[in-house]
């Protein structure tokens, strides 16, 4: 009995699957690879927590429910507001939902610009953040955030964490979870929004 040629072809089968899967993966599971060559270091940085530009956001070691969360809506259309359609929206609406759950991954498995440090002089804001009820959900110094869809916020820049608390206000952003914020913001005037906004970004 001669079974040689039906067990090679099985064999050469075998090869070319597992060759096949190994490349696909070796191409998706990678999230690095995806955030570079999809051009968000341009707007984000190299590292992810270098902005371009003031009222771009820090995105390393965010939270990846929170992260995945905000890409997902992006592309959806959910979350619009600020800069959204002229900066992010563009890029997103090109990538898929496995390819939106590894950059999340990537970005969230990253070190967080802050380590929660208290800045040297309490600035004003610190009391209201504390007062307004903004820490029942964002933790200590910004930086203990009691659910994974809820965002880090110490050492966000500035100019982004005014533009979100103003949006999520005004409901101008209204995507995710923010509803469940929004009902406290009217605790806060711009002046004080402002405030505590400065007082997170100092948070080291
Ligand atoms: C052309 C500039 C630009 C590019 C390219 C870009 N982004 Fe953004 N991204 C922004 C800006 C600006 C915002 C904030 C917009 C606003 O709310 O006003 C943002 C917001 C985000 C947010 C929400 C952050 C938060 O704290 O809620 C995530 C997540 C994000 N970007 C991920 C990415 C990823 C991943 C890529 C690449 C696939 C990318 N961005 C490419 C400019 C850009
Ligand atoms: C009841 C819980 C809760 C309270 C209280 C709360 N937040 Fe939030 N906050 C959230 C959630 C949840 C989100 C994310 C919303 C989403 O899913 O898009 C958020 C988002 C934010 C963002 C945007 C972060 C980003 O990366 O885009 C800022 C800034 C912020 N909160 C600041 C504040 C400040 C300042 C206060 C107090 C005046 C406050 N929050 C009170 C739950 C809360």
């Amino acid at each position: 009995m001669n079974r040689t040629p039906k067990k090679s072809y099985l064999l050469l089968a075998g090869l070319v699957l597992s060759l096949s899967l190994t490349s696909s993966l070796a191409f998706s599971a990678d999230g690095k690879t995806l955030y570079e060559d999809k051009g968000c270091t341009g707007c984000h940085g190299e590292d992810a927590k270098t902005p371009l530009e003031k009222g771009y956001p820090k995105l390393a070691g965010q939270n990846g429910g929170y992260l995945l969360q905000q890409l997902m809506d992006i592309k959806s259309g959910a979350r619009k507001n600020g800069k959204i359609p002229d900066t992010m929206k563009p890029v997103i609406d090109e990538l898929s939902e496995p390819e939106l759950k590894l950059l999340a991954d990537y970005l969230a498995g990253l070190k967080w610009a802050s380590q929660g440090t208290p800045p040297d002089a309490a600035p004003p804001g610190k009391k209201l953040y504390l007062t307004k009820s903004c820490v029942a959900c964002h933790g200590k110094e910004g930086m203990k955030p009691i659910m994974k869809t809820y965002p880090f916020l110490a050492g966000q820049d500035r100019t982004y964490l005014l533009a979100q608390m103003k949006d999520i206000g005004s409901k101008a952003r209204e995507n995710g979870l923010s509803n469940s914020m929004q009902p406290v913001m009217h605790l806060v005037n711009k002046k004080e929004m402002d405030a505590i906004a400065k007082y997170l970004s100092l948070v080291k």
